[in-house]
């Protein structure tokens, strides 16, 4: 134990705006070999590719191959759900590589009165049940990570569970707008632990493989590469007119790495997503790649490793993980007590990738744009910093429904 802890050590988590190193954050505008980039043409065809395979090869990692097989089937439906409020449907995705399979579901609720309905899409934590106290939802059987709060025990959800995050999510607002909403248990995708011999990654393995290369991918790249398959069902159902990915913490991360990676996302919302989401990793705040990397060893591409308390290395930051998303519109949030996250360094990230969304004459947070908590700016790159904790809240979803309406609909 000594040993290992003197590995993992890590320095304490600063809080401290005056010890925040000087940095400077690379310009999404110049390209690695110093040109620069004046217009939105030039931006596609010279700067996003070398962006996005960087944060492909050296931060979430590369999915390693397509898949052999993929189909779905709509297990259950219930066109009169949550008191005649919204159609439910129950949806069992089958993936297959390498004669490995594996299922996830998605829970969707459909507004009923909009027949072309916009839809949020996001991970849950702890199971499809948890959203909702609707009776029929289906209990995952996946591996849960005990919570004695949430009544997960055993790593096993049960009906003790039912409904216990449906402060997490608006389902009512939502319907009541003309929404809809789908949502999937992330550890169906990929089991939360340091361990890649189940999930995802292990399907795709070649014979005596146990863990994925050093350039492919980690949890979170899994998580994201689930959200597409979500996609895969979603942009198919004629009663679905667009999609709005949607992530809190972790699943925030997850989110934006899909919308970065997939283009059919209409919108992207990455709620307190911190550091290796929306949060730039050169201020060295609250969580660090150093403290990231040793805490979950299996989010990111092990190549990823080689950048823990070594930040300045980087020769990109996260706002140019938000410029991927650019042109379509994106929600970055905060909570002003969640100091881990980093509220600030999402803010500047925010700030930084606008001039990205400029060249194609959208609007995001200006130079002097100031973060206020409570003081949405609302553009098609958007930012919040909510008072209180991390969290997903009403006022969160107040905010991504009234900037939906007008940029995501
Ligand atoms: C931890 C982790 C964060 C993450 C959060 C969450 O706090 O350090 O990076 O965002 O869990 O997912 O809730």
């Amino acid at each position: 134990t000594l040993i290992t802890s003197a590995l993992t050590a890590q320095p304490e988590a600063n809080y401290d705006e005056t010890k925040v190193p000087k940095f400077s954050v690379p310009d999404p505008l110049v390209t690695f070999g110093g040109e620069a980039i004046t217009d939105s043409q030039q931006w596609e065809e010279k700067r996003k590719l070398e962006i996005y395979q960087f944060f492909e090869k050296q931060i979430y990692g590369k999915v390693p191959a397509l898949l052999d097989e993929y189909s779905f089937k709509v297990i259950e439906q219930d066109n009169n759900a949550l008191g005649g409020k919204a159609q439910r449907k129950q949806i069992a995705v089958g993936i297959k590589k390498n004669n490995r399979s594996l299922n996830f579901n998605i829970l969707l609720y459909l507004p009923i009165g909009n027949e072309n309905a916009p839809v949020f899409l996001g991970y849950n934590f702890h199971g499809n049940h948890t959203v909702t106290d609707d009776p029929n939802v289906i209990i995952t059987e996946a591996w849960n990570e005990n919570n004695e709060d949430l009544k997960i025990r055993n790593n096993k959800a049960t009906e003790a569970s039912r409904g216990v995050r449906m402060n997490r999510w608006a389902i009512d607002k939502m319907l009541d707008k003309g929404y809809g909403i789908a949502t999937v248990y992330y550890g169906e995708i990929d089991p939360d632990k340091n361990d890649f011999s189940d999930g995802l990654h292990s399907l795709f393995y070649e014979e005596g493989q146990t863990k994925p290369k050093t350039n492919e991918w980690g949890s979170i790249a899994a998580w994201a590469y689930g959200l597409s398959r979500a996609m895969d069902y979603l942009e198919n159902d004629t009663n679905i007119s667009n999609v709005i990915v949607f992530g809190h913490s972790r699943l925030g991360k997850a989110a934006l790495w899909a919308g970065a990676t997939d283009l059919r996302f209409a919108g992207v919302i990455g709620n307190d997503s911190g550091c290796g989401g929306a949060a730039l990793s050169k201020r060295k705040f609250g969580e660090t790649i150093g403290q990231i990397n040793t805490s979950f060893p299996h989010w990111f591409s092990e190549s990823f490793k080689k950048y823990s308390n070594k930040e300045e290395m980087l020769p990109v930051d996260q706002h140019e993980l938000l410029a991927l998303i650019a042109p379509r519109p994106l929600y970055v949030a905060s909570a002003v007590e969640d100091e881990w996250a980093d509220p600030k360094g999402e803010f500047l990230s925010a700030q930084y990738a606008t001039k990205v969304y400029e060249l194609y004459d959208k609007k995001g947070i200006s130079s002097t744009d100031v973060q206020e908590v409570n003081h949405p700016i609302k553009q098609t790159l958007a930012y919040h910093m909510r008072s209180g904790k991390h969290d997903v809240t009403d006022y969160d979803w107040d905010q991504y429904i009234a900037w939906a309406e007008t940029f995501a609909k």
